[in-house]
């Protein structure tokens, strides 16, 4: 017999989606508009927004690419939590009415659609790259950095970020203070902080030590519950501020980076590897 799964009840039905609809050059403020569809087994939140553009309105704007919770380009606001569009089957909401709005704590462009230029020109701030004090090697590299299992293990979770921005959505402080830095750069702060190839915490520091920087935070931990990867920024951060502090009281030296491999003894040759592609960059 055929497993019956919470939310069957809705296959078949019609569901009804309000969705926030604005366009600043012909609206003067935002309003939500119900569209109605009966629901298909299997279909997302994003799936019920292609629908409606398809078949009955093709003004509505959304953003959305991979479709699969790779991209990051579908975070909205469904029945008031921040998820990706695209991960959210409607079924599994429980509701037969649907409110789709854009992210909050971002300027609205468009509909559902926010602008993340804050985002990322935050994530930038903060350096999100490898940073080695020997620039000359890393910019023509010539062997791999060497890098355990077990130190791998220490990023790994926090290098899952799609900067899909649900974090700094459901944030308190991100909502009253648009300058705070957010979640999502300081998770990613501490992600190359505890990358042991990585020499550029010292750097990073005055990144994020400032007013509206890391001690803002003051861990309720929304941002960690929103977060579809599994990130966990709250934590991340928690972990930031105890390694700063320990730099700041003189208690954290510096780190030397992963050294780089030796010559390999006996290489695997593998034939018909393409060559590298000639550098674009700093000819
Ligand atoms: S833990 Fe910090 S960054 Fe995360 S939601 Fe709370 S205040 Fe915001
Ligand atoms: S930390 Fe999570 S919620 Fe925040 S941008 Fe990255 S993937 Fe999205
Ligand atoms: S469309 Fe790419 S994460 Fe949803």
């Amino acid at each position: 017999m055929e497993k019956k799964h919470k939310g069957d009840q809705f296959i078949g039905r019609e569901i009804t989606f309000k969705v926030l609809r604005y366009d600043p050059g012909r609206d003067k403020k935002p309003y939500l508009k119900a569209y109605q569809f009966v629901l298909e087994r299997g279909m997302t939140v994003l799936d019920g927004l292609m629908h409606i553009k398809e078949t009955q309105d093709n003004t509505l704007a959304y953003r959305k690419s991979c479709r699969m919770g790779v991209c990051g380009s579908c975070g909205m606001l469904v029945n008031g939590k921040p998820v990706l569009a695209c991960q959210t089957q409607i079924s599994e909401l429980g509701r037969a009415v649907v409110e789709v709005r854009p992210l909050p704590n971002y300027p609205l462009i468009r509909d559902v659609v926010p602008d993340l230029t804050q985002l990322f020109d935050k994530h930038q701030h903060i350096k999100p790259h490898i940073i080695r004090e020997n620039w000359e090697e890393q910019d023509s590299p010539t062997a791999e950095y060497l890098q355990t299992p077990a130190e791998l293990e220490q990023y790994l979770q926090f290098s899952y970020c799609i900067k899909c921005g649900c974090c700094i959505a459901a944030c308190p402080t991100s909502s009253t203070d648009e300058s705070y830095i957010g979640a999502q750069a300081l998770g990613q702060c501490y992600r190359y902080a505890i990358d042991s190839r990585d020499e550029g915490f010292q750097q990073r520091i005055p990144l994020v030590d400032f007013p509206q920087g890391i001690w803002r935070c003051h861990f309720p931990g929304a941002c960690s519950e929103a977060c579809p990867k599994g990130v966990d920024p709250a934590f991340a951060i928690q972990l930031l501020k105890k390694e700063i502090t320990l730099k700041i009281l003189g208690m954290k030296k510096d780190r030397q980076g992963a050294k780089l491999a030796g010559p390999q003894e006996n290489p695997r040759v593998v034939a018909d590897v393409p060559a590298a592609p000639q550098k674009t960059a700093g000819k």
